[in-house]
């Protein structure tokens, strides 16, 4: 029996500090084993993950002496939040410890898609000097679709705001007279009508069964040919084929993707793609933010074990015996 297991790569000060005082297992690739991971959640207290374990209900419902589950990050969609709550379990997480760096990723995108960086760059680097080839467009006075205005929809819409750029909303959760879209001069509008409306669309919403595929070839068929779109939410959010079918036939202009449908993704066409630009799920992965996540989750882990309430739960399980000690 250990105190804390840790199936993916979390490091820091805050996880040295944690194995200071309590028995972790550190096994950053358990993630990628299911049958080691039953063996092993058996016999923890706290279970901290990232985004590639799959917390089960059936792994959930074997791990008799498991009380806590710590998210290192602020999407719950791999954990079976539902069933840790029957479970007595409780969840914590990171709900905006990254929302920062996030928003500046998906805008490092945004500059790179309008002013063709990864070609010019690949292009000088082989020795060529096109300056006549990789004209781009400015972001001053052209439309921002947000598909999701909740924390890192509205920081990136600040930054959007800054360049001149004027904004569109969809979210469902929001009414027109939220004061966000009043300071953002943003306009709240339907999807389709974001879509129509919009030089440069970006996805800030969860993965679930109403967002699941929600871009799709009927949705792309509604935006302009000049039109780009950045995703650093869900991947699972995208139909894929469509979208390169959309871009090969020109439909839109270009994609940019921090996050695929699975993870690590399939060879496709995209990463043939001139007009695609990928990366690998890093939109949250600078210093700051990781400090500040695993910071967060380390301490909420160090409370749920001393019999406190933790400082960033997702759940409240009924009659938790740490919560109740
Ligand atoms: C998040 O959900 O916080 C980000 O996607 C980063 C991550 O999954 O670790």
């Amino acid at each position: 029996m250990h105190d804390i297991l840790i199936s993916e790569n979390i490091t820091g000060p805050a996880v040295d500090h944690l194995a200071a005082r309590f028995d972790v297992v550190y096994l950053p690739d358990l993630w990628k084993d299911p049958k080691g991971l039953g063996e092993h959640v058996r016999d923890t207290r706290a279970w901290m993950v990232r985004n590639q374990t799959r917390v089960t209900r059936d792994l959930l419902h074997a791990a008799r002496e498991l009380i806590v589950v710590s998210r290192a990050g602020a999407g719950l969609d791999n954990i079976d939040v539902d069933a840790a709550t029957e479970a007595g379990i409780l969840v914590t997480y990171a709900p905006d410890q990254n929302s920062i760096s996030a928003a500046e990723h998906t805008f490092a995108l945004l500059l790179a898609l309008a002013r063709r960086i990864p070609v010019a760059d690949a292009d000088t680097k082989a020795g060529g000097w096109s300056r006549h080839r990789f004209f781009g467009n400015e972001l001053y006075g052209k439309t921002l679709g947000i598909m999701g205005l909740g924390k890192i929809g509205y920081l990136t819409a600040t930054r959007a705001q800054a360049f001149g750029m004027k904004i569109l909303a969809f979210d469902p959760l929001l009414s027109r007279d939220n004061v966000y879209l009043a300071q953002l001069k943003a306009e709240l509008v339907g999807l389709d009508d974001l879509l129509a409306h919009s030089d440069f669309v970006c996805c800030h919403v969860p993965s679930t069964a109403k967002t699941i595929g929600m871009l799709n070839r009927q949705r792309f068929a509604k935006m302009k040919p000049t039109a780009c779109i950045i995703n650093t939410s869900r991947g699972e959010i995208i139909n894929e084929a469509d979208l390169v079918d959309a871009l090969k036939s020109g439909r839109i202009a270009g994609a940019a993707l921090d996050v695929r449908a699975t993870e690590p993704p399939r060879k496709s066409e995209l990463e043939s793609l001139p007009n695609v630009i990928l990366t690998p799920h890093i939109a949250a992965f600078t210093h700051e933010a990781q400090d500040r996540v695993t910071r967060a989750v380390c301490e909420d882990v160090a409370r749920v074990l001393d019999g406190k309430l933790p400082q960033y739960p997702a759940n409240r399980p009924g009659a938790h015996p740490a919560v109740l000690a």
